[in-house]
This record gives structure tokens, C-alpha cells and sequence, in this order.
């Protein structure tokens, strides 16, 4: 443990233990399998000395299919062994991408049936003792598991697509609050952005709209926006395993947004990017699906505050 303490830089979350981060909301289909799964990939990527362990505490298979290197063998361990040990140590596998997993339950009704207690996950992850970092993708609600993850993380990163989805993140900070867990430890991620979506008789673009009551609403925010991408889309529905946007969609804007994302997260949480990936997926990359091109090495608060500028100049 003790190189991996030596690892750190400052910190704005203090790093007492594993550095948690849960993906969290309670609206379906908001890119939360997507970023949890790419994010420990990015994560690989900047920072190869850094285990990265994903835990998917839903019934939908989406990390074994993209990560796991051969389906699970009878009577191999799965998350359901793990949580009743109450350590993973024995569960985990290694997969693609060098990323590391627990394969998960083939359902999660008796783990939620384990899960009343919302610390017990915290209490497995401190007893499992991963060197790296551990990434949990919820399902969409807020029931026993997902109170779980959001217990047991540093960071909650909340999903925001469009209206609906900035409800439900209303409601996980009004959980967070009333949980006296604080809002500061969650960060609202604008995802499945696209700069054509306009609403209302000015058409002003979407983001706008949903940038300005997250501001009003003081929720802390990645500064990193994602955009949507029919490529990415494919990578996940159009093969039976869904690809790594690091190794298959280069030439997109979201790879690029990928690595900022990585990389904000990795500051955020007390490392330094190392590998010279980030330049890489900063690069001003020709976009071949479609999406936006990816900005030269502007931060993305700038993509942001851009894309506001344009849309009010052109008013
Ligand atoms: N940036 C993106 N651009 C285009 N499509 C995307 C993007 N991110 C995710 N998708 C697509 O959106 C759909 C939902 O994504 P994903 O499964 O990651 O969401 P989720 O929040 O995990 O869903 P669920 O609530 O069902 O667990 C998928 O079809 C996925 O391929
Ligand atoms: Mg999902």
C-alpha cells in the first residue's frame, strides 16, 4: 500500500482508503454502463501502474460482455460470493484492457435482500483492500444496491442527458443531503450532448438550459461535457461484445472527451495523468461518425462556454 499512497498527488478528495466512484441515476439509459466501463479503460490508459476495478451491481452483464476474457465457468465465483464473504479478493478476474472486474450475479435479488444495511459496501470495499481505484456502475434506481454505491464512493458521478435525467439528479442530491453523506462528494456529468438539440420557440440548444439550473442549483459538475455518438452507439449494440472507445472510435470527439474525463477525475481524486495518452486524446481528431469534431486542447469549460457563446451570438 505503500507505493500506492507514494502514487498520490494533492488530493481534493482525501484518499483515507481505495478511491471509490460510483455512477449513479436513477433514469435508465443515460450512458452510465457507457462511462463506467470507457472510464476504467482511460483510466488504464493514463495511469498503467493504477489497478482499476469495475463493479457492476446490475443484472445486465454489460461488463463481462466487454471485459471478461471467457465466460464464467460453473461454480466460479460471481459478485453474489464475494458480498456474502464480504470481501471480493477471491472474485476478481482479470480482463481486456487490463482492467480489472467481478463477474457479475446472474441477479441481484438476493444481494439486495443482503444489502438493507447502505454501509455494507463500504465495509466489503475496505476489507477487499484493491490498490487502485474501484468503479461502481448502479442500476437505474435508488434501492438497496445503488444506496449501497453511493455509501461506499468518494465521487458520484450523476448523469445528465436532458430534463428528465436533471430530475433524478435533483433527487440524488436531495438523498445525498438528507443522508448527510453531503452534495460535494457527487459531480453531475453532462452526457449524450448534441449541439443540434434545440427546445423552445428561440431554439436555444438544450445544454443551455440544462447548464443553467445546474449552475442555479450550486451542484458541483465535471467540467468535462460528453457528446452523443452514433459511432459509440454502434461499438455498444452492433457487436455481441460491446468495444472500448479508447481501442475503436479514435476519430471521434467522445475519445477525446474520454480523456479529459479521465484525466479530470484522476486530478480530482489525487493522481497525476502519466501516459501521454491525454495529449492523444486531446488531439484535434477528425470526426468520422458524424459528431463534433474534438476541440484542439481547449479545457472543456471552454467547449462549454464556447458553445453558449455561439449560440448567443447567433441569437
Ligand atoms: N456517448 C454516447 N453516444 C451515443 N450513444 C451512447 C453514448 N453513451 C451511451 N450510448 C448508448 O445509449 C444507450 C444507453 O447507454 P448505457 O447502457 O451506457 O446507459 P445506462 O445508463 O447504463 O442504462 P441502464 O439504465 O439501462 O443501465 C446504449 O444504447 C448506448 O450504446
Ligand atoms: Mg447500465
Amino acid at each position: 500500500m505503500g507505493t500506492f499512497r507514494a502514487l498520490m498527488s494533492t488530493p481534493s478528495v482525501t484518499p483515507r482508503r481505495t478511491p471509490v466512484l460510483a455512477i449513479s441515476s436513477n433514469k435508465g439509459g443515460v450512458g452510465k454502463t457507457t462511462v463506467a466501463t470507457n472510464l476504467a479503460v482511460y483510466l488504464r490508459a493514463l495511469r498503467e501502474d493504477l489497478p482499476v476495478l469495475l463493479v457492476g451491481l446490475d443484472d445486465q452483464h454489460v461488463i463481462d460482455r466487454m471485459i471478461a476474457l471467457r465466460p464464467l465457468r460453473p461454480g466460479e465465483g460471481h459478485l453474489k460470493h464475494g458480498w456474502a464473504e464480504r470481501n471480493l479478493r477471491r472474485v476478481i478476474q482479470l480482463g481486456e484492457y487490463g482492467v480489472h472486474f467481478v463477474p457479475s450475479p446472474p441477479d441481484t435479488a438476493l444481494l439486495k435482500a443482503r444489502a438493507e444495511d447502505p454501509r455494507t459496501l463500504q465495509r466489503i470495499l475496505a476489507r477487499t483492500a484493491w490498490e487502485g481505484i474501484v468503479i461502481l456502475d448502479t442500476k437505474s434506481d435508488l434501492e438497496a444496491l445503488t444506496l449501497n454505491a453511493i455509501h461506499a464512493a468518494d465521487r458520484i458521478i450523476i448523469p445528465v442527458a436532458d430534463w428528465a435525467s436533471l430530475e433524478e439528479a435533483r433527487k440524488s442530491f436531495a438523498l445525498l443531503a438528507k443522508a448527510r453523506l453531503g452534495i460535494d462528494r457527487a459531480r453531475v456529468l453532462f452526457t449524450l450532448v448534441d449541439r443540434r438539440t434545440r427546445v423552445g420557440d428561440e431554439g436555444a440548444p438544450l445544454l443551455h438550459g440544462l447548464l443553467a439550473e445546474v449552475r442555479t442549483q450550486r451542484w458541483p459538475t465535471y467540467k468535462t461535457i460528453l457528446s452523443r455518438s452514433p459511432k459509440v452507439e454502434s461499438l455498444n449494440s452492433g457487436a455481441r461484445r460491446p468495444l472500448s472507445i479508447l481501442h475503436h472510435a479514435r476519430g471521434t470527439a467522445l475519445h477525446a472527451q474520454m480523456g479529459e474525463l479521465a484525466s479530470e477525475i484522476l486530478l480530482d481524486i489525487g493522481f497525476a495523468a502519466r501516459a501521454p495518452m491525454a495529449a492523444a486524446a486531446s488531439a484535434n481528431a477528425s470526426s468520422r461518425d458524424g459528431s463534433p469534431p474534438a476541440a484542439p486542447r481547449k479545457t472543456p469549460e471552454t467547449w462549454a462556454e464556447g458553445l453558449m457563446t455561439g449560440w448567443r451570438q447567433r441569437r
